[in-house]
C-alpha cells in the first residue's frame, strides 16, 4: 500500500470541524483588525527564498523542497509565507494602491525537517503581514492580534517572548562583538556552527546542539547594542503591550531563524506542548522589500502553526464546537415515500438545513441506529400512510419525543429543530 509521505498529515472528515472552527476564528479576527486575505502560489522561484529568508539559514540550506521544472528553472515549495507575500506586494505595486496594506493567509508550508510531535514536513500556517507602517504600534497591533486569537480559542497557557535584533546600523556592531566571541570559542562549537561563523554568524543562535547552546548563553546579546532609535522603538513596543495588558517576557537570546528580521522579534510559546512549543512567531522586517528590489517600505508580521494550535487546544481540554454537523435526517418508510423524501431533503438543503438521508430503503431501526451513532439531533419519519395527509413524524433524538408535523410547512419544522418557538401542526 502506498502511504502518505513522512511528516505529512491527512485531515479526515471526522476531524475537519476543528480546522473549520479555527479557520473561521482566524477570518473573523483578521477582519476585526482590518486584514484582508491574500492567496499566493504554493511554489515560487528558489531565488525568492534565498534572497528573502536568507542563505545560511537552516530553512534555505537544509529544509527546502527544491526542484528543477521542465523549463529548467529552479523552483521551491514555499517554506514560509512572508517572502511570497512580499513578492506579490511588489509585483502588483500594492503600495501604489494604498500606502498601508494589511493581509493574511492560510495555507500549507513545506520544510524538510526531522518529523516529530508537532513538527511536520507539511504544516499549515496562518500568517499576516502589515506593510507601510513603521510605528512600533504596528508591532503591538500584530502581537495583539495573535494574542486575541489564542485568547478567543481559549488557549490560556501561553507565554510571549520578546526581543529586538536592531537595525542594519546597530546589527553591525553586535555582529562584530559576536564574531569576536565565536572566534574565541570556535574549537568548542559544532561543525554547523563553524559553517555559520563564516557564512552568517547570527545563525549560531538557531543551533539545537546542547553544548553550543551552553556556550552561546555567554554570548553578547542584541539589546546591549541597540542604537537610540531601535532602543526607543523597543521601549514603545513594550509600553504598547503594557497599555493593552498583554504580558511578555523580554528574551535577549531570541533572534528567530529567518534573516529578514529587524528590530522587534517575538515568539508565542505554548506551555502545554513538548519540544516543539512555538505556536507562533514573527517580527518587523524593514529591509525585505528593498532586498527584493523594491522601495524602502517597512513591514511587520506574524505566523502561527495551525496543527500546533489544535494540539495545544487538545492539551488544554478545550471543547471545539461542531460547526457543520447534520441537523436533520429524513427517513422514508416505503417506496413512494422515498421519492417524496428525496425531494424534501433537497428542499431542506436549499433552505439552509444540513440534511442527510439514506437511499436504500433501510428500516426505521437501522436509521435510528445511524442517527444515534452520528449524534444527529432530529429525524423526520415519512411513511407511505402519512403521505396521504402530507404529514411526518419529527423525532427529537435527545428528548426521545415525537411531534406530528405538516410537510407543507418546512419553515415550522426548521423552527422546531433549531429550538425556536414553533407551533405543532
Ligand atoms: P516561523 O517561526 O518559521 O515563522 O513559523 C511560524 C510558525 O509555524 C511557528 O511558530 C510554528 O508554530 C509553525 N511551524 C514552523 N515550522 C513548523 C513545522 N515544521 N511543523 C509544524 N509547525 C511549524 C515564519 O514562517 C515567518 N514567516 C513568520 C512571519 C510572518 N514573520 C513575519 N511575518
Amino acid at each position: 500500500m502506498i502511504r502518505k509521505p513522512k511528516g505529512t498529515n491527512d485531515i479526515l472528515p471526522q476531524d475537519i470541524y476543528r480546522w473549520h472552527y479555527l479557520e473561521n476564528m482566524i477570518k473573523e479576527i483578521s477582519a476585526m483588525f482590518g486584514y484582508r486575505e491574500i492567496r499566493t502560489p504554493i511554489f515560487e522561484s528558489t531565488d525568492l527564498f534565498i534572497r528573502g529568508v536568507g542563505d545560511g539559514t537552516d530553512i534555505v540550506d537544509k529544509e527546502m523542497y527544491s526542484f528543477v521544472d521542465r523549463g529548467g528553472r529552479s523552483m521551491s515549495l514555499r517554506p514560509e509565507g512572508t517572502a511570497s507575500v512580499a513578492r506579490a506586494y511588489l509585483e502588483h505595486s500594492m503600495d501604489k494602491i494604498q500606502e498601508r496594506q494589511k493581509v493574511y493567509y492560510i495555507g500549507p508550508m513545506f520544510r524538510y525537517e526531522k518529523p516529530q510531535a508537532g513538527r511536520f514536513r507539511q504544516h499549515y500556517q496562518f500568517g499576516l503581514e502589515f506593510f507601510g507602517e513603521s510605528s512600533p504600534l504596528a508591532d503591538v497591533e500584530v502581537i495583539s492580534l495573535a494574542y486575541t486569537l489564542y485568547n478567543k480559542l481559549g488557549i490560556k497557557n501561553i507565554s510571549i517572548n520578546l526581543n529586538s535584533v536592531g537595525c542594519d546600523k546597530c546589527r553591525k556592531e553586535f555582529s562584530n562583538a559576536l564574531k569576536k566571541f565565536l572566534e574565541i570559542n570556535l574549537d568548542k562549537l559544532c561543525e554547523d556552527c563553524h559553517r555559520r561563523y563564516y557564512k552568517n554568524p547570527l545563525r549560531v543562535f538557531d543551533c539545537k546542539n546542547k553544548n553550543c547552546k551552553e556556550i552561546l548563553s555567554e554570548a553578547p546579546i542584541t539589546t546591549n547594542y541597540l542604537c537610540d532609535e531601535c532602543k526607543n522603538d523597543f521601549e514603545n513596543v513594550k509600553h504598547g503591550l503594557d497599555m493593552l495588558g498583554i504580558s511578555y517576557k523580554v528574551t535577549p537570546t531570541l533572534v528567530r531563524g529567518l534573516d529578514y528580521y529587524t528590530k522587534t522579534v517575538f515568539e508565542v510559546v505554548s506551555l502545554t506542548l513538548g519540544a516543539q512549543n512555538a505556536i507562533g512567531g514573527g517580527g518587523r522586517y524593514n529591509n525585505l522589500i528593498e532586498e527584493l528590489d523594491g522601495p524602502d517600505i517597512p513591514a511587520v508580521g506574524f505566523a502561527a502553526g495551525m496543527e500546533r494550535i489544535i494540539l495545544s487546544m487538545d492539551n488544554e481540554d478545550i471543547n471545539i464546537p461542531h460547526c457543520d454537523d447534520i441537523e436533520l435526517r429524513i427517513v422514508p418508510i416505503g417506496k413512494k415515500a422515498l421519492e417524496i423524501c428525496f425531494r424534501l431533503a433537497y428542499d431542506f438543503r436549499k433552505l439552509g438545513v444540513k440534511t442527510e438521508m439514506d437511499y436504500r430503503n433501510k428500516s426505521l431501526k437501522a436509521n435510528l441506529k445511524l442517527a444515534n451513532k452520528n449524534n444527529e439531533p432530529f429525524i423526520l419519519i415519512v411513511g407511505d400512510d402519512e403521505l396521504i395527509e402530507k404529514k411526518g413524524k419529527l423525532k427529537d433524538m435527545k428528548e426521545n419525543k415525537e411531534t406530528l408535523v405538516s410537510l407543507d410547512n418546512l419553515e415550522n419544522i426548521i423552527k422546531i429543530i433549531r429550538g425556536e418557538n414553533a407551533k405543532k401542526d
